[in-house]
């Protein structure tokens, strides 16, 4: 059975574009992969976080999946920092990948003019170095498919090069994987800030729809979206982003092409109405599930403890493999 691994991050909370570019994936792969689902939370260490924050973070954002659908009986589920492999293959890939390609990555250079541009100023080493702690995550289970959204298609391209460099330098020690963007939902945009992915960093919170806002709210949200002055529902990302941003979205949520769905619309109201009622419909199962599961975070814990003992596993195979072709004693 091929192998997917994919993670997410446990900073700020999880939101539409998340679930849509990826985690809606993560679910449908699990019947047909032998499939390894991670909670990153050495990835969050990039920036300072509350501790107790990011604790409670981790384990919330376990149980989000959990009531998403990912099933721990057919799939593994775990927490990145109960792994040590992790960043031990990390360093073995710090040291393949070089400086200039950690340079070009369009995500570091964003997320460092943020911190200089009036943000704290302060640029972690683990920032820049991140993507190949991410390359690690990938080459550790012996992946074939990454399912992902957009945004990460770049990380990938240099896990793909990170890991041939790799084998041509030491042997055949990596499978090479490959990145998996779904057609719809690969890049959800902000309801306010079209031109802008939506994400858990941003501080407008009209624009962003998170899977644990209340239904409410959710549906204002959707209703507020920013459209444009003409009327015509037509998908136009350049020239219509807030309109096309809807269609993205309903054709994420019902499984339909985005084009094909503009032609059953004239207006933006019903365009809205119709977006609000299945984004609601599929995040309420999920919300009321996530409660029954916050009740008792001993069980979730008790999965999470599992999941790490079966990916240490798998990871502690390919790790002992990268070591003896790099050379390290045993
Ligand atoms: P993260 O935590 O930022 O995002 C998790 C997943 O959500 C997708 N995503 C989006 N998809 C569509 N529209 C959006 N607006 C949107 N925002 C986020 C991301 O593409 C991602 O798939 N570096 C990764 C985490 C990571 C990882 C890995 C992923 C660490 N190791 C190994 C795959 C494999 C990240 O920061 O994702």
């Amino acid at each position: 059975m091929s192998r997917v691994f994919s993670g997410i991050k446990p900073t700020g909370a999880i939101h539409l574009g998340n679930f849509l570019g990826a985690v809606q994936n993560w679910v449908a792969m699990q019947d047909d992969y032998d499939a390894v689902y991670c909670v990153v939370d050495l990835h969050a260490l990039t920036v300072p976080q509350d501790p107790a924050e990011l604790r409670a973070g981790s384990l919330r954002l376990a149980q989000v999946l959990l009531a998403a659908g990912i099933n721990p009986d057919r799939s593994t589920l775990f927490v990145q920092s109960h792994v040590h492999e992790h960043p031990e293959l990390a360093w073995m890939l710090e040291c393949t990948a070089s400086f200039g390609e950690l340079r070009r990555m369009t995500q570091f250079k964003d997320k460092s003019d943020q911190a200089g541009d009036g943000g704290s100023g302060f640029i972690s080493a683990g920032l820049f170095t991140y993507p190949a702690l991410m390359a690690a995550d990938i080459l550790l289970y012996d992946t074939d498919a990454v399912p992902v959204g957009d945004d990460q298609r770049q990380h990938l391209e240099l896990t793909r090069d990170v890991a041939e460099r790799f084998n041509s330098r030491y042997g055949d020690t990596f499978v090479i994987p490959d990145a998996i963007i779904p057609p719809a939902g690969a890049r959800i945009m902000d309801l306010q800030h079209p031109e802008n992915k939506m994400s858990k960093s941003d501080d407008t919170d009209s624009g962003t729809i998170l899977l644990l806002d209340d239904l409410k709210k959710i549906e204002k949200k959707i209703k507020r979206a920013v459209t444009d002055n003409d009327s015509e529902v037509r998908f136009d990302i350049a020239e219509k982003p807030g309109v096309s941003n809807l269609l993205s979205i309903l054709g994420a949520v019902t499984d339909q092409d985005p084009t094909a769905l503009a032609d059953e619309f004239d207006q933006y109201g019903p365009l809205k109405t119709a977006t609000a009622e299945a984004v609601i419909e599929r995040l309420r199962p999920i919300q009321e599930r996530f409660f029954e599961l916050e009740a008792d975070p001993a069980e979730t814990q008790r999965l999470l403890k599992h999941g790490a003992d079966r990916a240490q596993e798998k990871a502690a195979e390919v790790l002992a493999r990268a070591k003896q072709h790099i050379g390290l004693l045993p």
